[in-house]
């Protein structure tokens, strides 16, 4: 948000929606937007993991989370009706570099291999992380703002991300006992 010098009053404070009033919810709805962008990205995004995985549980995984990822999109658009807001992306810089490094681990690694498994589940550990961060910082938002129908929403999407991580976190444990017993 931009600081007015003093002496310059802003003339565009006749804008009568509600986020100009409220500068918490307009922070709300400015993450919501974020989340829309980043969501939607993982929808575009997760195909190109599948089919550059091998482990088929890995691949199962992260199909599954790419069904999920789908109803997190149409969720976000719940809240929007909710919010009485139209339903705007805002680019998400974050998911933009997190899924690039993504596609990077993919590169740099051969196919069929066990590195190229491990680099995708730390990369898409990290989706998951910013996606938690978000939805637990927006949940709590919610609350503030008296926002229950909302925060439900966003608590829904919470546990399938947690989850997610969790299901990654053992595929990568699994993963590394299988290249230790490979080297044995
Ligand atoms: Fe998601
Ligand atoms: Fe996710």
């Amino acid at each position: 948000m931009k600081k007015q010098e003093s002496g310059t009053t802003p003339k565009l404070s006749t804008k009568t929606n509600n986020d100009s009033q409220n500068p918490l919810l307009e922070l709300f709805t400015s993450g919501i937007r974020d989340l829309y962008w980043a969501e939607n990205h993982l929808v575009k995004s997760l195909p190109k993991m599948i089919s550059a995985a091998t482990d088929p549980k890995l691949k199962k995984t992260i199909e599954s989370h790419l069904v999920e990822t789908q109803g997190h999109v149409r969720r976000i658009e719940q809240i929007f009706t909710l919010l009485n807001e139209k339903p705007i992306a805002k680019k998400c810089d974050a998911m933009e570099g997190l899924t690039k490094e993504g596609e990077g681990m993919v590169e740099e690694t051969e196919q069929g291999t066990v590195a190229r498994d491990m680099g995708i589940i730390l990369a898409s550990q990290k989706v998951e992380h910013y996606e938690i961060a978000s939805y637990n910082g927006l949940f709590k938002l919610a609350e503030q703002l008296g926002l229950n129908e909302v925060g439900a929403l966003l608590a829904e999407t919470l546990s399938e991300e947690k989850l997610a991580d969790e299901k990654l976190a053992d595929l990568a444990d699994k993963e590394i006992d299988y290249k230790i017993a490979d080297k044995a």
